[in-house]
């Protein structure tokens, strides 16, 4: 029987991952410092969780690479560095449902005035507040994938009216290209979608110009697809409000002016990795690769255009 070669980042993947099939060969190696024995054998990669991308050069000692597996959703770091002819696969639905966890929580943090309550006590200050239900709120979700789909259901239990935003229309979906007529309806946005040339930009001065006074921005995907000077401006401006799980810059310098900025609640990209991440992530890394040894069709695959 022919050995599959697989390569993983760290100990916590070695030791996490089997049971694999009795052909598999596991070697160690993140691409930094002196290879490993057989790394030229290697045809799947495991990518490192939050880690740097492999180098070109040390994926360049893997001739035979046929998949690049990836533990988180975002492909983006890894996207430059893909060899040719290789097939990537990415993290979709490990860190889903904590992500979508965060972003409700942020939304429902900036709707329910908790910086102005948490404050107040930390003074021993008994200061009420009107805040705001999400009953009849018009929830503009762009990217209605995984993590999108879990925050519109979880809102719309409270009566968030949502409107659904993907590459392509399809039923109940709207496509990108109607985003400028669907913003001034939106109360809260939540940016779900995966950073690429497409959406880089895509909340820029203009489109956030276009939502309504008081609408939330809830960045949890990446960064670059929000334009941080333009939201800057709204949120010093007191127009628009948001949570960010994610910056441009990352991390956000400690003088930038979005950290003082009201009605801004910054995490430090915390939505997945959440405690018991690794064993969904070890669970879909040893599916995947009883499926490649079995030559069965793999899943999580990213399109090219992604
Ligand atoms: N903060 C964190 O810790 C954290 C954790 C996990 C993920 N993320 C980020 O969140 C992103 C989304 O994750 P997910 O698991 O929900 O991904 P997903 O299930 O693959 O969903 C992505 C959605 O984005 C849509 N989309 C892709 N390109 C688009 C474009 N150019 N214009 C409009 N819509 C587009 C897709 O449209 P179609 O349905 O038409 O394909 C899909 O609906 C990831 O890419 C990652 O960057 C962040």
């Amino acid at each position: 029987m022919a050995t599959t070669t697989v390569c993983v980042p760290n100990e916590a993947a070695r030791d996490g991952i089997p049971p694999v099939p009795e052909a598999v060969r596991i070697i160690m190696w993140d691409g930094f410092g002196d290879p490993p024995a057989g790394v030229a054998d290697t045809e799947f990669l495991l990518g490192a969780y939050m880690g740097k991308p492999m180098p070109v050069e040390s994926l360049a000692m893997m001739p035979r690479l046929r998949v690049i597996q990836l533990l988180s959703a975002g492909i983006d770091l890894w996207r430059p560095v893909l060899p040719e002819g290789v097939l990537l696969c990415n993290g979709r639905g490990v860190h889903g449902g904590s992500t979508a966890e965060l972003a409700v929580t942020g939304i429902l943090m900036l709707l329910r005035h908790m910086p102005h309550f948490v404050s107040a006590q930390q003074g021993h200050a008994w200061s009420p507040e009107t805040g705001e239900s999400l009953d009849g709120k018009g929830l503009l979700v762009l990217g209605s994938g995984d993590i999108g789909n879990r925050v519109a259901a979880a809102l719309e239990v409270f009566g968030a009216v949502t409107t659904r935003v993907a590459r392509t229309a399809r039923a109940g979906v709207h496509g990108i290209d109607e985003l400028p007529e669907l913003l001034p309806g939106a109360d809260i946005v939540l940016v779900s979608v995966p950073l690429t040339h497409q959406t880089r930009g895509l909340l820029d001065a203009r489109a956030l110009a276009a939502l309504p006074d008081g609408a939330i921005v809830a960045n949890i995907a990446r960064g670059p697809i929000v334009d941080t000077e333009a939201l800057a401006d709204e949120t010093e401006a007191g127009r628009l409000r948001a949570f960010l799980d994610v910056t441009a810059p990352e991390p956000l310098p400690p003088e930038h002016r979005l950290w003082s900025a009201p009605n801004v609640i910054i995490t430090p990209h915390v939505g997945g990795g959440t405690q018991g991440w690794s064993r969904r992530g070890f669970q879909l890394a040893r599916d995947q690769i009883a499926r490649y040894v079995a030559g069965e069709m793999l899943h999580n695959v990213v399109s090219d255009d992604y």
